[in-house]
């Protein structure tokens, strides 16, 4: 039988308790202490799953067995977590975005190397079965040269989410708005379906919170090295949380995916290239569901889908036991903050920035 794997969780608030639920959850995988820096949130997850809370880090290092920390502290506090749990030779799963900036992030991921252990950025929708079915068809050529790439994510947070963290809505510690926040899970799959971003030309704006220092609109376009374009929309400021759309439109085929679901797959047979002027009638959606589901995260934090975090924590647990690097390891987690950084830039600037930074 496969070694148990021994889980930390960093973090208990929001995100920390879907870690706690998805590590319980799973069949090797076991919980063996929860952290929080306030102790009574601490306390409460722990007794909620029968294990010790910790209100410091090195207690809950010092349990035997303990193979994996997931950190869901505060963005900005990702690094200091993430570093101390590899120079004690744990493997580390971090929440999204890997840090809030590229020194800790490159920092991170060279001490997780340096101490021979794994780390695993969670980008969750890349494991949704439209992501991986979207992947597959681009990957193997079905959709042709990528030239058209969106990604929209409308979503709508309260002045009440902003007020209830201190560390939101701040730079320090949230790193950024709706874009760092909320729009790089779509930021991150744009960038995986169509390919590495060339450059990005973009506006911010803080319309309509109070008391944040980031974004709540944001408007960008990028340029793709394969040489597509394409536009990258993100704002916590759509009454009352509106769709996510991550849409990918090749020279043979278009994907388009909303919420999560693949709703619309198109692929080109030969003939319509000899079809009509406009519009191609009849083309078949062939996506298998073509259903889209109620508001979920678009209006909600919590409401985001468990599946896809159990899918990744699944995958490191695998990538742990075989030595392999997780689908989504630090240098990938990298790339969304990357691009976002270089939207912050250019909005600043006026200029188009190009990447690497
Ligand atoms: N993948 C996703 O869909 C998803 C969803 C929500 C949040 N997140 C990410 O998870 C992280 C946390 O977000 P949240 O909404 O859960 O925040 P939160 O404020 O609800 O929880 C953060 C917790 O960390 C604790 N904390 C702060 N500093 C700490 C430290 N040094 N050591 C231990 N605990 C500490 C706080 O007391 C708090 O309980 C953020 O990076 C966010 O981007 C990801």
């Amino acid at each position: 039988m496969a070694k148990q794997i021994g889980f930390v969780v960093v973090g208990c608030g929001v995100i920390g308790k879907t870690h706690a639920e998805q590590v319980s959850a799973i069949e090797g995988a076991k919980l063996l202490g929860v952290v929080d820096e306030v102790p009574e949130l601490a306390q409460k997850l722990a007794e909620q799953y029968g294990v010790p809370g910790f209100s410091r880090l090195e207690d809950a290092l010092a349990l035997p067995g303990v193979d994996v920390v997931t950190v869901g502290t505060p963005s900005g506090l990702h690094g200091e977590v993430a570093v101390a749990a590899a120079r004690a030779g744990k493997h580390v799963i971090v929440e999204k975005p890997i840090e809030v900036n590229l020194t800790k992030a490159d920092e991170m991921i060279a001490e997780c190397r340096r101490h021979g252990v794994k780390l695993c950025v969670i980008s969750q929708h890349r494991f949704d079965p439209a992501t991986i079915e979207v992947k597959r068809r681009v990957t193997a050529g079905e959709l042709g040269n990528m030239i058209l790439g969106e990604a929209a994510v409308n979503w709508y947070r309260s002045q009440a989410y902003y007020d209830s963290g201190d560390w939101r809505g701040t730079w320090a510690l949230d790193g950024g708005g709706a874009l760092m926040n909320q729009s790089i899970h779509s930021i991150d799959l744009l960038q995986y379906l169509m390919g590495p971003v060339k450059s990005v030309s973009a506006h911010v704006r803080t319309a309509s919170h109070e008391r944040i220092e980031v974004e709540d609109v944001a408007v960008a376009v990028v340029e793709f090295v394969d040489g597509g374009v394409g536009t990258i929309v993100g704002t916590t400021a759509a009454y009352p949380g509106l769709s996510t759309r991550v849409e990918c439109m090749g020279t043979r085929g278009t994907a388009v995916i909303e919420r999560d679901r693949l709703t619309h797959l198109y692929i080109k047979p030969e003939e319509a290239a000899a079809g009509g002027n406009y519009g191609h009638r009849g083309a078949v959606n062939l996506a298998a569901d073509g259903v889209v589901d109620a508001a979920g995260a678009a209006a909600d934090p919590a409401a985001i889908s468990q599946n896809a975090h159990r899918a990744q924590f699944l995958d490191m647990i695998e990538a742990v036991r075989e030595g392999r690097e997780p689908l989504v390891n630090g240098e990938e987690g990298r790339k969304p903050l990357e691009i976002i950084l270089a939207i912050y830039r250019s909005a600043q600037t006026g200029e188009k920035v190009t990447l690497p930074l």
